[in-house]
């Protein structure tokens, strides 16, 4: 059965995934890293997404078939949600990079895997570590950048709604 019968994505093998993701989403107790009193470490949560929503995915893909992206940052990757939606409309557009990045190893393991189950993963690249430090050199521009970080422990948050 097709969840998403109006989605612009038409790939059976890239929706499966992606389903199979939108299932499998955990809420966080206590509102998650955001909470007063929870922890900030994003080692901490290796077992949360926090991914996007397919209308939020959707938007992704149908704005980089627009500007017919070839290349895309995205801070960052957690297992892969955004990546997919990223790479599917890449592909679609002839093929290019996007440049993901994500501090939790498990988590970049998890986002290779799905890349892989989706047949989407020669236009993804996942860089380890600190996407402060891994995303500083892209080797030349991009068409798109996702901002989907982490509140900050003091200083600015990584995110940008
Ligand atoms: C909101 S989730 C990203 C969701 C993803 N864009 C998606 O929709 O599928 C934020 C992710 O940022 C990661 N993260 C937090 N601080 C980071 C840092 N300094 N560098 C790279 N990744 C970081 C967390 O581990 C978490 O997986």
């Amino acid at each position: 059965m097709n969840d998403r019968p109006h989605s612009p994505i038409q790939d059976l093998r890239v929706n499966a995934v992606l389903a199979r993701l939108q299932g499998a989403r955990q809420r966080s107790a206590g509102g998650g890293p955001r909470g007063s009193f929870n922890s900030r470490d994003p080692h901490a949560y290796a077992e949360q997404g926090f991914s996007i929503h397919s209308e939020q995915g959707e938007l992704i893909y149908l704005l980089c078939r627009g500007l017919r992206a070839t290349r895309v940052a995205e801070f960052a990757t957690s297992v892969g949600m955004s990546t997919l939606y990223f790479a599917a409309a890449i592909r679609d557009n002839g093929g290019g990079t996007v440049i993901g990045s994500e501090i939790v190893p498990a988590k970049v393991e998890t986002a290779k895997r799905n890349l892989a189950e989706a047949g989407l993963a020669d236009y993804a690249e996942i860089r380890e570590g600190d996407a402060r430090k891994t995303l500083r050199d892209l080797g030349g521009p991009v068409d798109f950048v996702l901002i989907d970080g982490w509140p900050g422990e003091s200083g600015p948050s990584l995110a940008r709604g």
